[in-house]
């Protein structure tokens, strides 16, 4: 039996890590293991010009503690008034490594997202002229339709005709959910997705069997199972279409707990156990490293991270259940199951 696996040092390809309080509560869980993470630019206000995504960028190295190694990708957050010169500029002097594209509506601090996709033709096409990638929050935001059918939607109605409109632009399909998801990032080329940790282990019936459980509670929401399953295939498959993105996305407890609960999943303390114990589950600890180290770094044309980390394998970890922040505890993710891999 495997008892210890090492791997290339992984990195995160879609991170929140908020601001203030939060963000030095959060950073080093994530900074432990990871080297280098795509951060999500939803603050309130959002990350728009290549002006926040550096002031943002200071205050996290700022909060990184001494003796902690790590990279923050930055990305800008799309809105109908985009700057393409300034997106250019941000990306042309290497800051940003993507722009993220939030549907108004779809999800934590999305308002100020995209509702007429013919104001943003011009900072699309001069980031397919310049290859940089556009992370898309997939769902549509129609009241009609069923929360759970919007990712399946939005691909048909919206990724689509997005991606034929806009030849040559590279596009990942963040955090996908479901087996169309999957089965339409296999279909294209200058395409890719994340998969989030927690997704990989928990569906639907998760969140609200034997009582609704907040911590749970993510956008895009947990589906059936069968969508569960293919995205364990996909993430196991070492199709590089594929990727981490843990969408780690902190809120306090108070704010989760709630009558009207956020969404998001805090898993940057335990990922990398998690991860392992999944992918061992299914017999495929040797795609691991291409899932959480090698894939993202070629999609985004980087280079893959010298230094390596060695998970070992034995009596189950504990991790906390909360983690204590200057703005409130967070709960860490449960995956309902024991983790016997632990990160040396
Ligand atoms: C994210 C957040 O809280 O910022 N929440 C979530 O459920 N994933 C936003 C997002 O990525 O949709
Ligand atoms: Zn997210």
């Amino acid at each position: 039996m495997q008892q210890t696996l090492t791997l290339r040092r992984p990195d995160d390809w879609h991170l929140h890590l908020r601001d203030g309080a939060m963000l030095e509560g959060v950073l080093p869980e994530t900074a432990r293991h990871f080297a280098r993470a795509i951060i999500m630019p939803n603050l309130v206000p959002p990350v728009v010009t290549g002006d926040h995504a550096r002031a943002y960028r200071d205050r996290i190295l700022a909060a990184l503690p001494e003796g902690m190694a790590f990279e923050p990708l930055m990305t800008l957050y799309l809105t109908e008034g985009t700057d393409a010169a300034d997106v250019r500029a941000a990306a042309e002097s290497g800051l940003v490594k993507a722009v993220k594209l939030y549907p108004a509506g779809a999800t934590t601090n999305s308002h100020g997202g995209v509702r007429d996709f013919d104001k943003v033709r011009g900072v699309l096409e001069t980031m397919a002229e310049i290859g940089l990638p556009l992370c898309i929050h997939g769902e549509v935001t129609t009241p009609e339709v069923d929360i759970f059918d919007r990712e399946a939607v939005f691909i048909d109605t919206v990724l689509d005709p997005l991606r034929r409109a806009n030849p040559g632009l590279r596009v990942v399909m963040e955090h996908i959910t479901t087996e169309q998801g999957v089965a339409y990032a296999r279909s294209g080329t200058d395409l890719a997705a994340t998969i989030t940790t927690h997704h990989l282990v928990i569906n639907r019936n998760h969140i609200l069997v034997g009582g609704i459980k907040p911590h749970y509670y993510c956008l895009p929401v947990a589906k059936r199972e069968q969508h569960r399953l293919a995205l364990r295939e996909a993430a196991m498959s070492g199709d590089a279409t594929f990727f981490l993105g843990t969408d780690s996305a902190p809120h306090v407890d108070a704010l989760k707990e709630h009558a009207c609960g956020c969404a998001g999943c805090f898993t940057a303390t335990n990922t990398m156990s998690v991860l392992a114990e999944v992918f061992e589950q299914d017999g495929k600890l040797d795609r691991l490293e291409g899932f959480a180290s090698l894939h993202g770094p070629a999609f985004y044309r980087l280079p893959v991270n010298e230094a390596t980390i060695t998970l070992t394998k034995g009596a189950p970890v504990e991790y906390p259940t909360k983690i204590e922040t200057g703005a409130g505890p967070v709960t860490v993710f449960d995956p309902g199951f024991p983790l016997h891999w632990t990160v040396k």
